[in-house]
């Protein structure tokens, strides 16, 4: 399945100016590389850097640093024309089709947009394109020339995820991609995207806040924490036996029914996330501030990510080739099991 590397990410810095002149680095010099017709999963707390990491590879976010190279062309360096032309080759499908689907316009049109400016194509092609990409997402024809409000959620991210395909990209970035989506839904959703990448050999970096969502999708985990990958490994190590303390805390969070307590959590931990970044700029371990087995060491010296004896790369000071004590399980869902 496996062919060599069809995205390379190389130190890659991504920031944003923010309030008072102050620069805010949201990705701190990240190293990753994608097979051809593999997944790579991103996992990582709300403004951990996922998205600003998944937009500088489709060129959607300035990159400050780095490189993005596709089938070993240079994205980033890449002149105007040349990048026109890869941008083809690298979609995306974002949590909200809501936001990304035009409510004004038909099915037909947004789906299709892609195939007539990027590939240029004549209408009655469009046309033929159209219909056959949504049936491969499992609508009918005459979905064309509906309009996104006559639609399920469901259907409209297999809309968003028509349109995706419908220029016949290598590689494609979902990004919470499932997030908004009820279980059952979700469980359709990712099983159509596992089926369009066994039959068109899609990579995919996937998105997610959810390590078992994530988990399910991918043959490789990075874990992201404060603009930094901190554990990177096989899907089913990471997952099961989560070496690095944030992956272990990840593993143990459990999921809550209550969407109100579900948004405090999420700005706690994105409050969290922000410290770890002031911290991570000062030399550190970023993730200093929450570390249960934090040592002096810890807060003058920021730990590399390094290969340890299960293959898995981990960026932490603790000997983590001596076996561990056990982890934290989770309590709600096991990983893996989708409904
Ligand atoms: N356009 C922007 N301008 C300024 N800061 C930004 C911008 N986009 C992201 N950031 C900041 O960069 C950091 C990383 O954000 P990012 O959206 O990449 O994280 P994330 O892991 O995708 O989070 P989430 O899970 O909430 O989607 C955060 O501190 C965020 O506030
Ligand atoms: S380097 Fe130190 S603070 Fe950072 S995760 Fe490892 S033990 Fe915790
Ligand atoms: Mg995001």
């Amino acid at each position: 399945m496996n062919a060599g590397p069809l995205v390379e990410v190389e130190d890659l810095v991504v920031g944003y100016p923010g309030a008072r002149r102050r620069w805010i680095e949201a990705v701190r010099g990240v190293d990753l590389s994608i097979p051809v017709g593999s997944t790579l999963g991103l996992v990582g707390e709300s403004g951990s850097g996922k998205s600003s990491l998944g937009g500088a590879i489709l060129g959607l976010v300035p990159v400050a640093g780095g490189r993005v190279r596709l089938a070993g062309q240079d994205l980033v360096r890449a002149r105007p024309a040349m990048r026109r032309r890869l941008s083809a080759r690298l979609q995306a499908v974002f949590q909200d089709p809501h936001a990304s689907l035009d409510p004004a316009r038909r099915i037909g049109e947004s789906v299709g947009e892609g195939l007539r400016h990027a590939l240029g194509l004549p209408p009655a092609e469009v046309r033929r394109r159209v219909i056959d990409v949504l049936a491969e997402v499992g609508l009918p024809a005459s979905a064309a020339d509906c309009f996104p409000a006559d639609f399920s959620g469901g259907q409209r991210q297999r809309i968003a995820i028509a349109r995706a395909i419908a220029v016949d990209p290598d590689f494609v970035v979902c990004d919470e991609a499932v997030s908004a989506l009820d279980l059952s839904v979700q469980a359709q959703v990712l099983n159509l995207l596992l089926r369009l990448q066994a039959d068109r050999g899609l990579s995919y970096l996937f998105i997610s806040h959810d390590l078992s969502v994530v988990r399910h999708m991918s043959d490789e985990i990075a874990v992201m924490y404060a603009g930094l990958i901190v554990e990177r490994g096989p899907a089913s190590v990471v997952s099961a036996s989560p070496a690095h303390p944030y992956t272990r805390a990840l593993v143990a969070a459990v999921p809550v029914p209550d969407q109100a307590e579900q948004g405090h959590r999420r700005a706690a931990r994105r409050a969290a996330v922000v410290a770890g970044m002031d911290e991570a700029a000062r030399s550190g371990c970023p993730y200093a501030a929450r570390c249960p087995s934090v040592t002096d060491r810890c807060r003058s010296e920021r730990p590399v990510l390094a290969v340890r004896r299960s293959g898995v790369a981990v960026a932490c000071h603790l000997d983590l080739d001596t076996p561990a004590e056990a982890g934290p399980r989770p309590a709600g869902r096991s990983l893996g099991a989708r409904p």
